[in-house]
């Protein structure tokens, strides 16, 4: 079975498209979604993403007479460098790729955000499709049109420091291609899961988090019906809250997008400071959050099911860090925080999530849980 969702923001609203297989037929999705004037399809392909997966995607363009080139910058995270935007941007001007043409992104959520801001540059903006690899990538990154990549600023990583919005034509996530995905990185895709979980009363699923708790060995053990349902019910989430505020203006009463980043203040800093994956860090975060909220007194009795929904994930539930002065300083440091004033999005009643400016104590609460 196939699931179509469908990603509101007006005219330039998108279906998105989950199921086994898909893939094979990407150039039917592609062409409806670009219409018959696309001539050329500029595929920008993650290295670890399997041969047979690739080729079957140039040969379905191709085959439906896309004239497909190809970009291939380093695998992971390391293509997101202006380097790799530059050669990407190149690629296209040589194969003289024109404004109907497409951009098509096939990998993680590294590549969805470094050929969603090729798309959204070149020529000023050319249409993309994402089809996403990882776990992560179909529950979050392909969705909603963040699009960027990083700066090192003086020796140090700045994530996501340059981009644009830039909402896909379609997104295609075909659970088959999840096969060869190392199990650390889909288990880190469960982190986001989780974090939509905790976000399901904004979407009219308030049993999601628990739902996702009680089918984590299907999840692990790759059923592609329980994965696909998994999908499904994380953009579901993902939509109905971008949706609402396409550009993350929503001030703290509404929260919009911001509250995406629940566990993100805190992991933000894990995935700096350790060797963590963004989808673990991601959970430490979840941890981190759910402490501080019930020492706001916002809730209660959140933390230990989070707690326990993370170790059974097999996520890290402690990691070595440095010290709590000096998390909370990098805290400030983040690009989401306002004025210097922290600002952490925490998990509150009814699986929903609020904005608070939080007194250090409870910060200091989040961490300690946290911290080996
Ligand atoms: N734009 C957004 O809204 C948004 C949201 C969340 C995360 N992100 C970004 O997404 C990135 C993280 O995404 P990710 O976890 O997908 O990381 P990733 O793209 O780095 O992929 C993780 C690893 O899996 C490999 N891989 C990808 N598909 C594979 C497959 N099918 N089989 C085997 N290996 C495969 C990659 O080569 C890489 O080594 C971060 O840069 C983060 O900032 C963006």
């Amino acid at each position: 079975v196939t699931v179509r969702l469908e990603v509101e923001f007006g005219e330039r609203s998108y279906p998105v498209h989950v199921g086994a297989g898909l893939l094979a037929n990407i150039a039917s999705l592609v062409r409806d979604a670009v219409g018959p004037k696309a001539g050329r399809a500029a595929l920008i392909v993650d290295g670890n993403v399997p041969t047979e997966v690739f080729s079957q995607v140039v040969e379905s363009l191709q085959g439906s007479s896309f004239e497909v080139s190809l970009v291939q910058p380093p695998r992971g995270e390391t293509c997101k460098k202006m380097e790799w935007v530059e050669d990407a941007l190149v690629t296209l001007t040589r194969s003289r790729h024109e404004r109907a043409d497409v951009v098509v992104t096939l990998g993680g959520g590294a590549v969805c955000d470094l050929g969603g801001f090729v798309a959204a540059t070149y020529r000023r903006g050319v249409p993309v499709v994402h089809c996403p690899t990882t776990l992560l990538a179909m529950v979050d990154a392909s969705v909603g049109g963040k699009t960027g990549v990083n700066l090192i600023v003086d020796g140090t990583l700045k994530k996501n420091m340059v981009g644009a919005f830039w909402q896909p034509r379609a997104v295609i996530g075909d659970v088959e291609v999840l096969r060869s995905l190392p199990d650390r990185e889909l288990r880190a895709g469960l982190g986001e899961c989780l974090k939509h979980g905790l976000l399901g009363g904004h979407a009219g699923m308030p049993e999601l988090f628990d739902w996702t708790v009680a089918r984590l060995a299907d999840f692990a053990a790759r059923k592609p019906d329980t994965l696909e349902q998994l999908i499904a019910k994380n953009i579901h989430v993902k939509k109905t809250i971008v949706s609402g505020d396409e550009r993350e203006e929503a001030g703290d009463a509404d929260g919009g997008r911001a509250l995406l980043n629940l566990g993100h203040t805190f992991g933000h800093v894990i995935e700096a400071e350790t060797e963590l994956l963004h989808g673990e860090s991601v959970a430490l975060g979840l941890i981190a959050a759910s402490v501080a909220s019930e020492k706001l007194g916002l809730v209660s009795g959140l933390s230990g099911r989070v707690r326990a929904a993370v170790e059974a994930a097999g996520l890290p539930t402690s990691t070595s860090l440095p010290d709590i002065t000096d998390l909370i300083g990098a805290m400030r440091d983040d690009k989401k925080v306002m004025g210097g004033e922290l600002r952490v999005i925490v998990p509150v009643e009814a699986f929903r999530a609020g904005v608070v400016h939080p007194p250090l104590a409870a910060v200091r609460a989040g961490w300690e849980a946290v911290r080996k």
